[in-house]
């Protein structure tokens, strides 16, 4: 097969790192790619446009999208009409994570739990609902926003500010026009991953993202801050019933709508008190999910993402292999708001610790230095029998990387650990 990812992120590395293992793998080329996919395929600068024509040329069987954007912005279906097969969802199925409101409505109608909601389109009643119902709150531009739509509100000044943020001074453009506020979940977050070929869904694993900035979970939210796998407390049987709950079900009220979903199905869950409530969908691999997930898989992922692209794809859920692992993202000074670019940055010492890999996501390679080129730079993944044993590696090439913009959580994993001894 000769294979094509769009994008440029540490997810993008891991899948490129994961796919030319692959024996099916004749050719692999990532759009635009970094100095670490660099290594494994050939980076081809390529803009939404330019795709289809150039899988043409070069003959691509698979084309898979990492990042959302592009696939909101129809990239499966200019590949659709030039019959090139993509695993990733049409425009009106991505938004699922596009919409957010679209989202909340398939939970409604195919009665998928999820925190209680209501939609806002007038900033004053959105204020007057806030102030009825009292805090906490969770206030969310309708659109994407760049991962920063979603505001917790521990108190109703919180909730008014970011509803005033996102109606009145649009500081999420378009996307805030339409604001949701919902129910305030408690409890502990997992990211659950499903192959889905339009009817059918198999599960690909779960893993559990720290999202906030800084260590004990303070801070802002960012992209996220590391991973780990097996997620704590959501062991394979409740993976299993969380894909009856959460894929299967949209997967079929999106098919009755005329838009079947293809490609990676992210249900972001909270385990809540009265069982796993819905957070949010994506539509693709998380982004440090997927440097903590991949590394654990025990089969062949290019035919699986083939068969979810053809429609042919089997329910049985992909081996994990019983290790753990853990991946610390290394972000630049100033992230998530202004992060330092072009810093200097020396993996060889970092390269040399066993049972690691070193995923890049903002860097540059230029006359032969890497350097920062963006707010998460890299992402370090330690593997082990076990949680400790998986974190410790990490964090021994953490300390080896010589980059002096370097910012990163100590405590990845450091919270399962805790309640696994307790
Ligand atoms: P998002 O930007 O959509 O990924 O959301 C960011 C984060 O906000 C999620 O990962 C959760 O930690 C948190 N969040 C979103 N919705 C809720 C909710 N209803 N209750 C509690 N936390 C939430
Ligand atoms: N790490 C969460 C995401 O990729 O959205």
């Amino acid at each position: 097969m000769r294979a094509l990812i769009v994008g440029g992120g540490g997810r993008e590395h891991a899948l490129a790192w994961c796919l030319s293992q692959s024996p099916a793998l004749e050719a692999l080329y990532v759009a635009p790619g970094n100095p670490g996919t660099a290594t494994l395929a050939e980076n081809v600068p390529l803009d939404l446009p330019a795709i289809p024509g150039f899988c043409r040329e070069h003959r691509i069987d698979l084309v898979i999208p990492g990042p959302e954007a592009p696939l909101v912005a129809g990239l499966a279906d200019g590949l659709a009409a030039a019959g090139i097969p993509c695993c990733g969802p049409t425009a009106a199925a991505a938004r699922l994570e596009g919409s957010k409101l679209f989202a909340k409505q398939i939970c409604d109608e195919a009665g998928i739990p999820t925190a209680a909601w209501e939609r806002f389109d007038d900033p004053h009643a959105a204020l007057d609902f806030a102030r009825r119902r009292g805090a906490p709150l969770v206030i969310k531009a309708d659109g994407l926003a760049a991962g920063k739509g979603v505001t917790v509100a521990a108190t109703i000044e919180e909730a008014e500010a970011a509803i005033r943020a996102a109606m009145l001074e649009r500081a999420h453009g378009d996307a805030g026009r339409t604001i949701l506020i919902e129910e305030c979940l408690e409890g502990d977050e997992v990211s659950l991953f499903a192959l889905c070929d339009g009817e059918r869904a198999a599960l690909l694993g779960a893993a559990q993202d720290h999202k906030r900035l800084l260590d004990g979970d303070r801070g802002p939210n960012t992209g996220g801050m590391g991973a780990i796998s097996p997620p704590p407390h959501f062991p394979l049987e409740a993976q299993l019933a969380a894909l009856d709950l959460f894929v299967r079900p949209a997967l079929a009220a999106l098919a009755r709508a005329g838009t079947p979903f293809r490609g990676i199905l992210f249900a972001g869950l909270m385990l809540t008190a009265a069982g796993p409530k819905l957070i949010e969908y994506n539509v693709r691999l998380g982004d440090p999910e997927a440097q903590t997930l991949l590394p654990r898989l025990g089969a062949d992922l290019l035919p699986a993402l083939a068969a979810a692209a053809a429609g042919t794809l089997a329910e049985t859920a992909l081996p994990l292999r019983d290790i753990a692992t853990a991946s610390v993202v290394i972000a630049a000074r100033g992230y998530p708001v202004a992060p330092v670019r072009g810093g200097t940055i020396h993996l060889d010492r970092a390269t040399l610790i066993p049972h690691t890999a070193i995923f890049h996501a903002g860097t540059t390679l230029t006359d032969g230095q890497l350097r920062a080129a963006g707010g998460r730079v890299l992402t370090v993944t330690g593997t082990g029998p076990t949680l400790a044993a998986a974190r410790a590696a990490a964090y021994e090439a953490a300390a080896q990387i010589h980059y002096e913009d370097a910012i990163y959580r100590t405590d990845i994993g450091a919270r399962a650990l805790a309640h696994r001894a307790a």
